[in-house]
């Protein structure tokens, strides 16, 4: 049977820091609580907050967390405990309520519903006849299937840039763009979506992931063993942003935001020889004229090709 949890939401002007040190440290030494959530801004209101930024991944610059923190003081102070056991939940929330003039809210969840609601959210994702996202706990898996463990690497197919990424390298393969032996560099990997689409569909390709997040470095080479098990792995490499030596490839993936796109313009240029084909994205596609323009500046390239999805666009470009 699955177990439940509680949570017990604390509000109010009069939650002070002082009173949430004492709170806080009641809630584990007398309640058995389990976690507390650090910040008063729901996931939300953090998503309004960053906007376009919450897409970036990796480290958050230091103006963005200053706006955070700004925000967060002019929020009215809340905190959410976590219990194990929905009896010390109810016995935290009666407490305070008893000893504090404060809100206290509570509520009982299942770990099952949790679960079902998680997965909910990831489902098969059809990109062509021969591509196809499915999440890893489906029971059913082609050999052809991109196997995705939604973890901390962004990149389950679901984010419209992701997905055109993928829908323009299928097409270029099939157009017979590709080589069977071609380097492939995934720059901003993430859970390795694209590296691992690219392998999939043209075995032979030399594959290096690269990102500047390990979290989402540790869920890629989680992805390649859920792909390529019992596989000789030889061809395929991931590295840490601050530990990658640039080389020529023949195709990159850049899936990242415009001011990544930008900021890095040198580091991607380095990795491009003639005829190396860039697939950018993470731009929204009022940014597209930006991008080129930025890039024009430096190299002479050929636009192959653009393409739109909702507010997000995807630019494939051929450097001279
Ligand atoms: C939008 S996600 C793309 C993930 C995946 N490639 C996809 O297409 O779904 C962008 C990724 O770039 C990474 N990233 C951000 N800045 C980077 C940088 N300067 N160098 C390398 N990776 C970076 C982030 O950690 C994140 O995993």
């Amino acid at each position: 049977m699955e177990a439940n949890y509680s949570r017990v939401l604390i509000s109010g002007a009069l939650l002070t820091s002082e009173n949430l040190n004492e709170l806080e440290q009641l809630a584990f030494t007398e309640f058995n609580c389990e976690g507390v959530e650090e910040s008063n801004l729901i996931e939300s209101e953090v998503d309004e907050i960053l906007g376009e930024r919450a897409f970036c991944g990796g480290e958050l610059p230091e103006d963005v967390i200053l706006d955070l923190d700004r925000e967060a003081q002019g929020n009215n102070q809340k905190k959410i405990f976590y219990f194990n056991s929905t009896i010390d939940g109810d016995l935290f929330k009666k407490f305070v309520s008893e000893n504090f003039s404060l809100t206290v809210e509570s509520s009982e969840e299942s770990n099952q519903d949790w679960n079902i609601e998680w997965k909910k959210h990831f489902k098969p994702i059809e990109v062509s006849e021969d591509l196809r996202v499915m999440p890893s706990f489906y029971p059913h898996h082609e050999k052809s299937d991109i196997i995705i463990n939604p973890g901390m690497g962004f990149g389950t197919g679901s984010h419209e840039t992701t997905y055109l990424c993928l829908k323009i390298f299928d097409q270029l393969l099939k157009a017979g763009q590709i080589n069977s032996y071609d380097k492939v560099l995934d720059f901003g990997c993430g859970s390795g979506i694209l590296g691992i689409a690219a392998k999939k569909l043209s075995a032979n390709v030399t594959v290096e992931f690269m990102d500047i997040d390990r979290d989402a470095l540790r869920n890629c080479t989680e992805n390649i063993m859920l792909n390529f098990p019992n596989e000789d792995l030889g061809n395929l490499k991931i590295v840490a942003r601050d530990r990658f030596v640039s080389q020529k490839y023949n195709f990159i993936f850049a899936n990242i935001l415009l001011n990544v796109l930008k900021l890095e313009k040198d580091s991607i240029l380095s990795c491009c020889a003639a005829n190396t084909y860039v697939l950018f994205s993470g731009i929204l596609s009022s940014q597209l004229e930006e991008l080129k323009d930025h890039y024009l500046k430096v190299v002479d390239y050929a636009i192959i090709k653009e393409e739109i999805k909702g507010d997000w666009a995807a630019l494939l470009i051929q450097v001279k």
